[in-house]
C-alpha cells in the first residue's frame, strides 16, 4: 500500500492560502499536515485560530495538527472545534501525556505523539496501545526546509519492531526534511505518513512530487 503524504502548509503562500489549499484538495495528497508554533516550546511562531479557521473552511482532505506548544492542555478543545482529524502533541512538552492523550480522544480526535530528534522511542513503550499515532521528528521542531537527520531510519525501525511485537496498529509519520531521495528508505523502515512542506511546495511539478513520494 503507498504511504500517506501530508503537504505542510508552513511552506505554503500565506498570501494566496486558498489557492494552495485548493491545490492540496485537487492533488493525491491524503492529509493537510498544519504546524502550530508558540515561539516557547520552539524558537518560532507560526499561526493562530483565525488562519485554521480559513484552513477549516475550505479544505476538503483530514486536518493533521502538529503542536509545538508548551502548553497544549490549555488549548485540546479549541483544536477539537478547528477540526483536527488527528491532534499529535510533544512527548517533551506534556508533564502529564497520559492524562493529555486521554482528553484528545475523549473530545473525538486522533491521538498522536511527537518525538524530538533526540528523544528515543523507547519512551513511549509503556503507553504505545494508547496512541493513534507516533510522529518521529527528522530535523529538530521549528523550521521548514531543514536537512533530514538520517538517524531517523533507524528509530523508525526501531519503533516499527515495537508496534509489530506489541500487535497494535499505531501509525508511524516522519516530519522534517522528506523529499523523494529519502522516501523510500522511510517506506522500507515502517513509515505510514510522510510530511512534506518544501518538497511539496518548492516542487517544479508539485503532484509528481506527491505522487512519488507516495510510492
Ligand atoms: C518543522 C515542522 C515541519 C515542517 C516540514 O518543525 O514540524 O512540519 O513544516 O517542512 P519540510 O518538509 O520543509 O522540512
Ligand atoms: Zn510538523
Amino acid at each position: 500500500m503507498p504511504i500517506l503524504v501530508a503537504p505542510s502548509i508552513l511552506s505554503a503562500d500565506f498570501g494566496h492560502l486558498a489557492d494552495d489549499i485548493n491545490f492540496i484538495n485537487n492533488s493525491p495528497a491524503d492529509w493537510f499536515h498544519v504546524d502550530i508554533m508558540d515561539g516557547v516550546f520552539v524558537p518560532n511562531i507560526s499561526f493562530g485560530f483565525p488562519v485554521m479557521k480559513a484552513l477549516q473552511k475550505d479544505a476538503k482532505k483530514p486536518l493533521d495538527f502538529h503542536l509545538m506548544i508548551a502548553d497544549a492542555d490549555k488549548y485540546l478543545e479549541e483544536f477539537a472545534k478547528h477540526g483536527a482529524y488527528m491532534l499529535t502533541v510533544h512527548f517533551e512538552a506534556c508533564t502529564h501525556l497520559h492524562r493529555t492523550i486521554q482528553k484528545i480522544k475523549s473530545l473525538g480526535m486522533k491521538a498522536g505523539v511527537a518525538l524530538n530528534p533526540s528523544t528515543p522511542v523507547s519512551v513511549l513503550e509503556d503507553m504505545l496501545h494508547e496512541i493513534d499515532m507516533v510522529l518521529v521528528m527528522s530535523v529538530n521542531p521549528g523550521f521548514g526546509g531543514q536537512k533530514f537527520i538520517p538517524h531517523t531510519i533507524e528509530k523508525v525501525r526501531a519503533l516499527k519492531k515495537m508496534i509489530v511485537t506489541q500487535k497494535l496498529s499505531t501509525l508511524i509519520e516522519v516530519d522534517g526534511g522528506v523529499d523523494t531521495s529519502n522516501a523510500r528508505a522511510l517506506e522500507a523502515a515502517g513509515v505510514d505518513v510522510v510530511v512534506a512542506g518544501n518538497a511539496v511546495f518548492g516542487a517544479q511539478d508539485r503532484n509528481a512530487t506527491i505522487t512519488i513520494l507516495k510510492g
